[in-house]
């Protein structure tokens, strides 16, 4: 890939879905694999930082900055991280949801206006489940939208709540706004109501969006503990091998989503 980067966001309405676990280890997979990556954490819990060992001091440049001051350039807020092509935009988590611009294309235009589009193959947006303008905005710079979830029965609500969001914005402020696929985390095959809620997002939003999913494995866990992706902590592990064979699966969706653009 080069030229213009992939912009996924990694978005579900719904708390505790495996956004952040997923933003980090499909980012440091993608890096892995050659591609320049930049993972960008919206969320103020600040997860993505603690994920990739990157801590901001207390007033240092973050994505939020740009919600704060009209002449920030997000380019200053870019950090390395210890693994190759792979950097982040950390989050701010002293910044008070509902401040800011209150324009849904801030990060967008950022992110083009300064080149970023051109300086990585993959950006990766990792949002928090509340529905403010931090969504917003990362509904608004992406072009493909990732939506991790837990199969049980009550992530139908969630999942149909962020499509009519996702309906909204691509009908509005981000026509280029596509669905990517949906993932499965926590996934125990054994378990019937893990089948049964799989098959029913399969039936609803079509089998060629459901990616194989990510099974439980608490070495995921753990090496966010540890401050790494999982690949890093313990390679070949179950959550390694499913992270790796998701970025492979995405890789194919963006490859069949971009000939319909
Ligand atoms: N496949 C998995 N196996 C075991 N534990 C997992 C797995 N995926 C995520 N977890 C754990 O589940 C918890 C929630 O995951 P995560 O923080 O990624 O969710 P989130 O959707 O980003 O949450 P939030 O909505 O608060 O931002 C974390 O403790 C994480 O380590
Ligand atoms: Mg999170």
């Amino acid at each position: 890939m080069s030229g213009c980067a992939e912009i996924i966001v990694v978005t579900n309405r719904k708390g505790g879905t495996g956004k952040t676990t997923t933003s980090v280890n499909i980012a440091a997979e993608f890096a892995a694999q050659g591609q320049r990556v930049l993972l960008i954490d919206m969320d103020t819990q600040g997860h993505c930082g603690v994920g990739l060992d990157v801590a901001p001091t207390k007033d240092a440049p973050t994505v939020h900055s740009l919600f704060l001051s009209a002449g920030f350039r997000l380019a200053d807020a870019v950090y390395p991280t210890v693994w190759p092509n792979l950097e982040l935009i950390p989050a701010n988590p002293l910044f008070e949801h509902g401040s800011g611009s209150g324009d849904p294309t801030r990060l967008a235009k950022a992110l083009q206006d300064e080149g970023l589009t051109e300086r990585y193959d993959m950006i990766i947006i990792d949002s928090p489940p509340s529905f403010d303008d931090l969504l917003m905005n990362s509904l608004c710079a992406a072009k493909r939208v990732l939506v991790p979830f837990v199969p049980h029965h009550l992530s139908g609500e969630g999942m149909r709540n962020l499509a009519r969001i996702l309906f909204r914005v691509a009908s509005g402020a981000n026509p280029e706004l596509k669905l990517l696929a949906f993932l499965p985390v926590m996934l125990d095959r054994r378990v019937g109501q893990h089948r049964s809620v799989t098959e029913g997002v399969a039936h609803q939003y079509g089998q060629g969006r459901l990616l194989s999913g990510i099974r439980t494995d608490i070495k995921l866990a753990e090496a966010f503990f540890h401050r790494r992706p999982v690949r890093a902590y313990t390679p070949g592990c179950r959550g390694a091998e499913d992270y790796a064979v998701a970025a492979g699966e995405i890789a194919s969706r963006l490859a069949a989503l971009a000939l319909t653009d």
